[in-house]
């Protein structure tokens, strides 16, 4: 019988409080870690060094994955992978994401210290671009290790102009894809990022699936014009027409039922300068729901309005999708196993739909895939002010613990 460790000893939450500074993030007061950057190879150095004291060999994929692998009781068992990201959005909290891959480690440890060896591998994977704040693209890592990926998608820069190919090798990228064959099924512990378990006064809650999501990067084009002198009647102002259009994609996301959502969460106006009318902008929208049919179709709603604005206001439009998830429902197995867990550590079993994306709706297309979602303080993510309070992580830990012993028990070697 495996057994969670005394809270003092448990490192899942101090760990990522550890993260969240630099050289572990790129922003000197607040926690920004990109795909690849300085302080995203710097939290790899760490996590790796806590990889190995749990147990771990640990290598890189070729997608710049970090991996730490636990043996099973045989040699080149398939493995259950526990994982989720190490990037973060730009001025984060500091659990979204490193919570579940230190939660995988812990376990790791607590398996390790005992002596205990599965009838399978645990592998630990820290993947890399879940959120897209880097590049404009989203789970390319993930993709990557379900062999999911289009190698289209990988010919992306950022923001500053540096394309993925100057950082990684491209061609080797799809070589992170792991045959079905070597995994036994996926689990990811994640604070919830909602506020349903909070109102239900439950520290963990297993998940039953993910929204499915549409992204778009939708650029504006119009007239650049002098601010004093372009009178209002002959403008063609990119800005504008953005304005009226993001307010076009809230209408029509507050028309619908309530899991359908729409954001515009980043906006740039290129050149942008105060005494000249934008003659070019570009946008993001997200749009998400439970099924993807009402997602499309509120989609398909939003871009035709779009479109109605553009010609009303004589601008260009073009979109460019970024990605299409499907929702990506959880295995009813793996629940119940994670259900049985929470039970057998005298705390209630909760089921709850994920709003957010995770990496396991692409871990889907590979394997079973199991989620069980954390409590965090007033719902709050995306936000410094994200909290996490040690003793539900602590919960999760053990319920992690129960999920991997009865996956033992009733695992059967191919
Ligand atoms: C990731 O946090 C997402 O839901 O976009
Ligand atoms: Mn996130
Ligand atoms: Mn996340």
């Amino acid at each position: 019988m495996v057994t969670a460790q005394t809270l003092s000893e448990f490192k899942a939450v101090s760990r990522c409080e550890e993260l969240a500074c630099p050289p572990f993030s790129d922003a000197d007061t607040s926690l920004t870690r990109t795909y690849l950057s300085p302080a995203y190879l710097a939290a790899q150095e760490r996590l790796a060094q806590w990889m190995a004291q749990a147990g771990m060999s640990v290598r890189r994929d070729a997608a710049m994955n970090l991996i730490g692998r636990y043996e099973g009781t045989a040699p080149d068992a398939p493995a259950l992978i526990i994982g989720s990201h190490l990037d973060s959005v730009r001025n984060a909290g500091h659990y979204d994401g490193p919570l579940g891959i230190m939660l995988g480690i812990e376990a790791v440890a607590v398996l390790s210290s005992g002596r205990t060896r599965m009838p399978f591998a645990i592998e630990v994977y820290a993947f890399g671009d879940e959120e897209g704040s880097r590049f404009p693209a989203a789970m390319l890592t993930s993709r990557a290790v379900a062999g999911t990926l289009d190698p289209a998608a990988l010919d992306v820069a950022d923001r500053d102009g540096v394309k993925l190919a100057e950082l990684v090798d491209i061609a080797a990228y799809p070589t992170a894809a792991r045959h079905p064959d070597s995994v036994v099924c996926y689990l990811e512990a994640h604070i919830e990022q909602g506020p349903v378990l909070e109102a239900q006064g439950l520290a963990v809650g297993t998940v039953t699936g993910i929204a499915a999501q549409l992204r778009y990067e939708i650029t504006v084009g119009g007239i650049a014009g002098h601010a004093g002198t372009t009178a209002m009647d002959l403008r063609r102002d990119a800005v504008a027409g953005m304005a009226q259009m993001v307010l076009a994609a809230e209408n029509v996301a507050r028309a619908g039922p309530a899991d359908l959502v729409a954001t515009v969460g980043v906006v740039q106006v290129h050149l942008g300068a105060p005494n000249v009318v934008p003659g070019q902008c570009s946008f993001t929208l997200d749009v998400r729901a439970g099924d993807a049919l009402r997602r499309d179709a509120a989609a398909d709603e939003i871009l035709r309005l779009f479109r109605e604005i553009a010609n009303v206001r004589d601008l260009g439009l073009a979109v460019r999708m970024v990605h299409d998830l499907p929702a990506s429902p959880c295995d009813p197995a793996l629940m119940d196993l994670l259900d049985n867990a929470t039970v057998a550590i005298g705390q209630t079993p909760f089921r709850l739909v994920s709003g957010a994306g995770h990496d396991a709706m692409i871990m889907a297309a590979l394997c079973p895939t199991a989620m069980l979602f954390v409590r965090c303080r007033g719902g709050v993510s995306h936000n410094p002010a994200e909290h996490v309070d040690p003793a539900d992580a602590q919960v999760a830990l053990r319920v992690m613990l129960g999920f991997i012993q009865q996956l033992g028990a009733r695992f059967e070697p191919a």
